[in-house]
């Protein structure tokens, strides 16, 4: 069996020029610029109009990581969405390979909420590891404002649209350093986005469900707590399988939910403020794209280069959490 290394070669992100900061936001449900940058660190956010798909940031965010990559969209062999607010509940990953024009890649979309990110790119580099594909595209989107309660104000604030995209492809030198996936359904209760039956009688004893998802429900405290607990242990597991320590780690890259929790796990690593890269207080949370946002805006202002190592971890609904630690560029 081949064991090819893996190597993180081009970054993109995209999002909707619309921006909805704390103080309109003040016009719409009963908060303050206070209470959310206070509680939150979040300070503006983007939104997607109708005309905005997830398929079109995910696109845009692909042909950069692509350009920058310095790879043909024909060499790519295969593309992972992780996605929880898909544009067609039957997977949006194809219609993203149709728009790439990348035919020969297969394409398929991954859900593992805010750590799709961290899932996908476990997942993509098992096909380069054993040797199936060369080169992955990996995308994480979402668009959670179709999908928020927006008279809900302890949700609404919170999230942001957006969508960021990686290119990975084998290399001698394996980049990926190491990995851990965790998730536990007990808590699924805790953030949700559910599909609420209604019952349909068709004919005779049969009846069916008609109905529609439902806007988040999240019991904050409860995910706060679970982050700032489980983040920082599965990033010390992480550095264990990659045989590091916390001082060899040069950036730290949270899912950016909450700054409370990235300075609190932060704080729990003893890794200085410093070394956190945070964009939270310009998008809030973009669930699967802000590892990948942040990633692409660090890579791209300079402040992360090639060879720097990165410990990354992503948390949230299901409840699931990972963290990967790998080495930028080539
Ligand atoms: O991808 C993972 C996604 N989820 C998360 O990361 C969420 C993690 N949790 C959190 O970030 C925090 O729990 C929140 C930011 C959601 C909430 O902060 P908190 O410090 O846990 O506030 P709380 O829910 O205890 O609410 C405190 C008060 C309440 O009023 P009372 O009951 O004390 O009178 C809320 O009604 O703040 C009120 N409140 C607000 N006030 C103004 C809740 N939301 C708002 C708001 N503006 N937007």
């Amino acid at each position: 069996m081949t064991n090819t290394g893996i190597a993180m070669i081009g970054s993109g992100s995209a999002t909707p020029p619309v921006s909805l900061d704390n103080q309109r936001l003040s016009q719409i449900v009963e908060t303050s610029d206070e209470w959310i940058a206070s509680r939150t660190g979040i300070r503006d956010r983007r939104v997607a109009d109708p005309q905005t798909s997830l398929c079109s940031l995910a696109t845009a965010a692909s042909k950069q990581a692509i350009a920058m990559a310095q790879i043909d969209s024909s060499e790519i062999d295969l593309i992972i969405l992780a996605t929880s607010t898909p544009d067609d509940l039957f997977g949006s990953a194809s219609q993203i390979q149709a728009q790439l024009d990348a035919p020969q890649a297969v394409a398929f979309d991954l859900t593992a909420a805010c750590s799709g990110f961290i899932f996908g790119l476990v997942t993509a580099a098992q096909f380069i590891r054993t040797g199936v594909y060369k080169t992955v595209l990996l995308i994480g989107g979402d668009i959670l404002s179709r999908w928020v309660d927006w008279s809900d104000r302890r949700t609404c604030v919170l999230f942001g649209d957006g969508a960021g995209a990686v290119v990975l492809q084998a290399s001698d030198c394996d980049r990926l350093l190491g990995f851990e996936l965790r998730s536990d359904g007990s808590q699924n209760g805790c953030l949700n986005l559910s599909f609420q039956a209604q019952p349909q009688p068709l004919i005779d004893q049969i009846t069916v469900s008609s109905g529609t998802y439902q806007p988040i429900t999240m019991n904050g405290k409860e995910v706060y707590r679970f982050a700032v607990k489980k983040v920082p242990e599965v990033i010390e597991k992480a550095l264990f399988r990659a045989d590091l320590t916390v001082d060899q780690i040069n950036w730290l890259i949270l899912h950016q939910a909450n700054q409370r929790i990235m300075d609190a796990v932060a704080q729990r690593l003893n890794i200085p403020s410093e070394n956190v890269i945070s964009n939270l207080a310009n998008y809030g949370n973009t669930s699967a794209a802000s590892i990948p946002i942040a990633l692409d805006e660090a890579v791209r202002s300079g402040k992360i280069k090639p060879g720097d190592v990165i410990a990354t971890s992503g948390f949230g609904a299901g409840l699931t959490w990972g963290a990967a630690i790998f080495k930028w560029g080539v």
